[in-house]
C-alpha cells in the first residue's frame, strides 16, 4: 500500500460537516430498506473511510470489515470503533490493485467511493468474487454531475454514473434484479447533487 492519501487533510475533520453525517444516515436507512440484513451477516465498507455509513448500520449485523486505501481516514475509523454496535475489521488496501481471493463477504456496502475507481466492470468483478449466490451488493454514489461536485477532482475518476449505464456494467458481470434508488440529495450552495443507491443479487 503505497498510494497517496488523497484524504489526508480532510479526515480529521471529515465527521464534522453535518452533510456527509445526514447523507450518510439516508444512504444506510436506503440501504436497510433494499437490502435484507440480519445480525449473522459479515458485511464490507468498500472504501469506508471514517465509518460514517458503516455505524449506521453497525446495529444491523454481525460484522463489519472496512476497506479503504487511505490510511488517516481508516486511523479515525479506528478511534471511533468502540461506537459500533457490532465488531469491525479494518484493512488497508487497495482492492483495485491487490486483490485477496480469501476476503468473502455475505454483502458489500459502499458511500461516495466508487467515482474514485477508474476501471468499474473489473471492480465489480471482484465484488462479484467476494460474494455467496444470494450476497448483495448496495453501492451509493452521485448521479452524472458537471464535474463541480468536488473542490479539486485530484483521484476522481468519473463524474458520477449514469445509471443506465451502470446498470449494463452490473449485468454484464453477473448481478442479477439490480435497481436504483435516489438516496439523498445533497444541497451545495452552488447546486443540488443527487445519490443514487444500486443495488444487485449475485
Ligand atoms: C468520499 S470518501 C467516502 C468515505 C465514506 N464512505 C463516507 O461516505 O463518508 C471516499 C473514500 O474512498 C476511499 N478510496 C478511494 N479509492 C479507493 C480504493 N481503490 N479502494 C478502497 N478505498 C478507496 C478513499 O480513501 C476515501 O476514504
Amino acid at each position: 500500500m503505497n498510494n497517496k492519501d488523497l484524504f489526508v487533510h480532510k479526515s480529521k475533520s471529515w465527521d464534522f460537516k453535518s452533510r456527509r453525517v445526514n447523507s450518510a444516515k439516508a444512504i444506510a436507512r436506503t440501504i436497510s430498506e433494499n437490502i435484507r440484513l440480519d445480525r449473522s451477516m459479515h458485511i464490507m465498507d468498500f472504501g469506508a473511510g471514517t465509518g460514517l455509513l458503516s455505524y449506521f448500520l453497525s446495529d444491523k449485523v454481525a460484522k463489519i470489515t472496512a476497506i479503504d486505501t487511505s490510511t488517516s481516514m481508516l486511523k479515525v475509523f479506528k478511534e471511533k470503533s468502540s461506537l459500533f454496535k457490532c465488531p469491525t475489521e479494518i484493512l488497508n488496501l487497495d482492492l483495485t490493485k491487490d486483490f485477496k481471493s480469501n476476503l468473502l463477504f455475505d454483502s458489500i456496502i459502499s458511500s461516495m467511493t466508487i467515482h474514485h475507481i477508474k476501471d468499474i466492470e473489473d471492480m465489480l468483478k471482484k465484488m462479484y468474487n467476494m460474494l455467496p449466490n444470494g450476497g448483495f451488493i448496495a453501492l451509493a454514489d452521485l448521479d452524472s454531475e458537471d464535474g463541480s461536485f468536488h473542490s479539486d477532482n485530484e483521484g476522481v475518476f468519473h463524474f458520477g454514473f449514469n445509471r443506465d449505464k451502470l446498470k449494463d456494467i452490473a449485468q454484464k458481470v453477473g448481478f442479477k434484479m439490480i435497481k436504483f434508488e435516489t438516496a439523498n440529495i445533497i444541497k451545495k450552495p452552488h447546486k443540488d447533487f443527487s445519490v443514487f443507491l444500486m443495488s444487485g443479487v449475485k
